[in-house]
């Protein structure tokens, strides 16, 4: 999704804001752009399509004086992505970058031509130009002119503002998208997240729901949407969410998912007593897992795969009713929630749009609502009753990898809690899972060892157009994630399916071309799978089985590759298969040559609808 940053600086901006861009590109974005006020106080623009780099191009051609100035990544939403679209949009008097949309932006658009206001782009941002423009030309002051144009926009959004002659003000606002402030010495920051500020200052406040903040380099005045003077908290960002290097490795995606053993480790920390062989949890839950009706599990992508393998879990181990949604389907269809429901929202960055929004329909209609976030000062987090965080630490891969291992970690902990709250299970079932799950870091670490295999693997996979992927009960979560994880970095078509769903319709797909990569821990219903397996055989299909020992030696299946990964209780499995599937699609990915952190067409954190 689109970033923003604003600096109110002492010395030449615009090779800073170039750079706090670049720790933004994790976001995906298609096209960028800077304003500066140069000599006089001149309001001057620089935008270039596709990359950063091309921006760089320009700059170098065309350099940008001044030292003050506004930057944006665009990810398209509203017109393509061409340079005339591209932010910052400006008119004489005023520039601005947003985040977001302008829902009401067809409505402006025609008032203000009416009014005499010529627009040069597609995008719904330009509207908010012209309009805090028209305040202006109005004879209101900058920061009233943004007040009253915020009170005409509807939509979510993230804006900063840079106005012609004001060399030191800026002027931001927040409403459904982040945005953060941040405090140097003599000069002060905006920026879509503390990791754009990181080389800047670690002082920062977030802005709440409709606050808008007037910056100068004396400091920053917050406003609330009724434009009340408030205070909002100036947090010291810890060094840790600043850690955005590759480090030796050739893409984030890699070092993220080699990351899994420790991160896995870090997270069920927070959550397993080893010692006493039980759970506890970080935080008291606002609920009673034992008087609970139901939980509605709801999440978007990645998330919400593992929001499915968590429904498995918590039906088996807590008997406990789980609904499970995509987001952008749940408050639409208007769901009736039971009186004593809990409303879980599963998310990496806590401000996809439609999860939020999932949140704030469960918050209306009298659910608990909890949150499983990996970012603490998300939007997600902070409406959430109750937060039980991964700390998987930043992920700046697009795809995602080390959240979905460390969300699983979470969820596993939170069925076993509200397995024995509700008495299904007992202390030495609790011990057990602890156990096992106490063991993952090390069962990640030995399947990381399988990556020579997997790259040979993904020689075969890098050759074909499509791909199935199968599994079933908590490994068919699996299959859809491998699935969407090739597709998206590689851009290999691949579907994941029920195993037992391949006879009603994909079966007729099989053929001696497309690959059929199987998830089949050994475990109870691995017999079941190995009849799909006979199925997809019997048609000359190719099989690719990724199993335990167990299931080596009893799969009477001819596959073109069985990959063997350790043994280990079926429970914690989805966790430990997740990681041979990530890493054929990043070695597939690699092979292909496409852009593996940055997939074409996809944003890190989906803020728009
Ligand atoms: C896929 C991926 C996405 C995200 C989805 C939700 O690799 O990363 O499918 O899982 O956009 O994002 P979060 O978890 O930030 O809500």
């Amino acid at each position: 999704m689109c970033g923003i940053i604003g600096i109110v600086g002492r010395e030449p901006v615009a090779g800073h804001l170039v750079d706090a861009l670049k720790r933004l590109e994790y976001r995906g974005y298609d096209s960028a752009g800077l304003a500066t006020l140069e000599t006089g106080g001149v309001l001057t623009r620089r935008r270039a399509e596709g990359k950063l780099r091309n921006l760089e191009i320009r700059l170098a051609k065309e350099p940008l004086e001044g030292v003050i100035g506004i930057g944006h990544t665009r990810w398209a939403t509203h017109g393509a992505p061409t340079e005339a679209n591209a932010h910052p949009h400006a008119t004489k008097r005023v520039a601005v970058v947003h985040n977001g949309i302008i829902e009401n932006f067809r409505e402006l658009k025609d008032e203000l031509i009416a009014a005499g206001h010529h627009f040069e782009s597609e995008t719904d941002t330009e509207v908010v130009a012209q309009l805090v423009d028209r305040k202006m030309e109005l004879g209101m002051s900058p920061a009233d002119a943004v007040a009253a144009a915020l009170k005409r926009l509807t939509g979510a959004f993230a804006l900063a503002f840079l106005f012609s002659g004001e060399e030191d003000l800026l002027i931001g606002a927040r409403r459904g998208s982040p945005l953060a402030v941040g405090w140097g010495t003599g000069e002060m920051f905006l920026g879509s997240d503390a990791i754009a500020l990181a080389p800047f200052t670690d002082r920062v406040a977030y802005l709440e729901e409709g606050d808008w903040v007037v910056v100068t380099r004396a400091g920053a005045v917050i406003h609330d949407e009724t434009d009340a003077i408030v205070q909002r908290p100036i947090v010291t960002v810890s060094a840790a969410a600043f850690q955005v290097d590759r480090g030796n490795y050739r893409h984030f995606m890699a070092k993220e998912i080699h990351e899994q053993p420790e991160v896995i480790g870090h997270t069920l920390a927070h959550y397993l007593d080893l010692t006493a062989g039980c759970i506890r949890l970080p935080v008291t839950p606002s609920f009673d897992w034992a008087s609970l009706d139901r939980l509605s599990i709801v999440a978007c992508g990645t998330a919400y795969y593992a929001g499915l393998v968590a429904k498995y879990w918590f039906e088996r181990l807590a008997r406990l009713p789980v609904e499970i949604d995509v987001a952008s389907e749940f408050r639409y269809r208007e769901p009736p929630l039971p009186k004593n429901g809990l409303a879980l929202f599963v998310s990496q960055s806590g401000e996809t749009a439609d999860t939020l929004a999932g949140l704030r329909y469960c918050k209306a209609h009298g659910q608990h609502v909890a949150a499983v976030v990996n970012v603490p000062t998300s939007s997600i987090a902070r409406e959430a009753d109750v937060v039980f965080p991964t700390l998987a630490g930043p992920e700046i891969g697009v795809a995602s990898t080390k959240a979905f291992t460390c969300q699983l970690a979470v969820l596993a902990s939170l069925a076993v809690a509200a397995g024995r709250a509700r008495g299904h299970l007992g202390i030495d079932d609790e011990k057990r899972l602890v156990r096992a799950l106490g063991d993952l870091p090390g069962l990640v670490v030995k399947t990381l060892r399988l990556e020579p295999r997997i790259v040979r693997l993904a020689r075969e996979i890098a050759k074909v157009e499509d791909v199935l992927y199968l599994g079933r009960g908590s490994s068919y979560p699996i299959a859809l994630e491998g699935a969407l994880k090739l597709k998206e970095i590689s851009y290999i078509h691949a579907e994941g399916y029920a195993a037992g769903e391949l006879k009603h319709g994909p079966i007729a797909l099989i053929d001696e071309v497309m690959p059929v990569i199987v998830i089949a821990p050994f475990d109870a219903i691995f017999e079941k799978t190995v009849s799909n397996m006979q199925e997809v055989a019997a048609r000359g299909g190719r099989i690719i089985l990724f199993t335990d020992s167990r299931g080596a030696a009893a799969a009477s299946v001819p596959t073109l590759e069985t990959i063997v990964l350790p043994d280990m209780p079926s429970e914690i499995a989805p966790l430990v298969y997740a990681v041979p599937v990530q890493m054929l699609a990043y070695h597939t990915a690699v092979l292909m040559g496409t852009d593996v952190d940055q997939p074409r067409n996809l944003a890190k954190s989906v803020t728009v609808e």
